[in-house]
């Protein structure tokens, strides 16, 4: 679209896929992180990408957070998805309700007529915990549906910032900063590199599973999440980014 030429955004989008090796990047003018009209187009926009690729019988694991949630109240269809599926990538991650992983994948498929699948876990478990709870008949079924999703839509988000707002222990919050940690994403912590720092056990959706996944859309923006972003698209197993201006500009003057 002209507005896209007039501010250079389409010349961000090609810098960022060529650079990261993406598939497609969507930049929305603006940024979300001061404008919330822009945070709802950074949400229509990662819609827009979802549904299009979207195919019948598809499983899509969804994460949690304000952005995600913009896709999810957004998203329509005009025939209904009754074969899809949306799942949560991870279990409970101690986010508030509203932006939980399950409530987005339950909006989205009551917005779309397709199907979902709950995973009432916590994501952190100790070892016997984890390895009780997966014995579980019905948690081992959902936890396999999760584990065979073809795509996955994730935001990204700072690393601290996440620690923080899902009130992880002052300790590992230390540790997480010593190793580097950077940026945040499916529930994990990476450092600048795109290196995992702080490994642990998940019901949800493993690295491996991430590193398997045919789609992989990460919708993401503001200024502050710029390096963010770029440490998780160095993670290197993202096909789609959208994000905003403001973070792209940041991503840019990285590259
Ligand atoms: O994974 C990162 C967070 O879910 C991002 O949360 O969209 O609320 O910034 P946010």
């Amino acid at each position: 679209p002209f507005y896209k030429t007039m501010f250079g955004l389409l010349e961000l989008e090609e810098k960022i896929r060529s650079h990261f090796g993406l598939s497609q990047v969507v930049v929305v003018a603006g940024d979300s992180e001061t404008s919330m009209q822009t945070k709802r187009e950074l949400g229509r926009a990662g819609c827009q990408v979802l549904t299009k690729v979207m195919q019948p019988n598809d499983v899509v694991a969804v994460t949690g957070g304000t952005t995600i949630a913009q896709v999810s109240s957004q998203l329509v269809t005009n025939t209904p998805m009754k074969t899809n599926w949306f799942v949560p990538a991870r279990g409970g991650l101690g986010e508030s309700l509203d932006y939980q992983a399950n409530t987005i994948a339950s909006q989205m498929a009551k917005r779309t007529g397709a199907q979902y699948r709950l995973l009432h876990v916590p994501d952190h478990l100790g070892e016997e915990a984890f390895a009780s709870i997966m014995q579980e008949p019905n948690i081992r079924e959902i936890v396999e549906v999760i584990r065979s999703a073809r795509i996955v839509v994730h935001g990204i988000g700072d690393a601290i910032v996440m620690a923080r707002r899902r009130r992880l222990d002052r300790e590992v919050i230390d540790a997480m900063e010593a190793e580097g940690a950077l940026a945040e994403s499916f529930g994990f912590y990476f450092d600048r590199n795109g290196a995992v720092v702080h490994k642990m056990q998940t019901v949800g959706l493993r690295l491996e599973d991430i590193v398997k996944t045919e789609v992989v859309i990460g919708v993401a923006g503001g200024k502050s999440k710029g390096e963010a972003i770029a440490a998780i698209m160095r993670f290197g197993h993202n096909d789609v980014l959208v994000t905003d201006e403001a973070a792209a500009l940041e991503i840019a003057a990285l590259i």
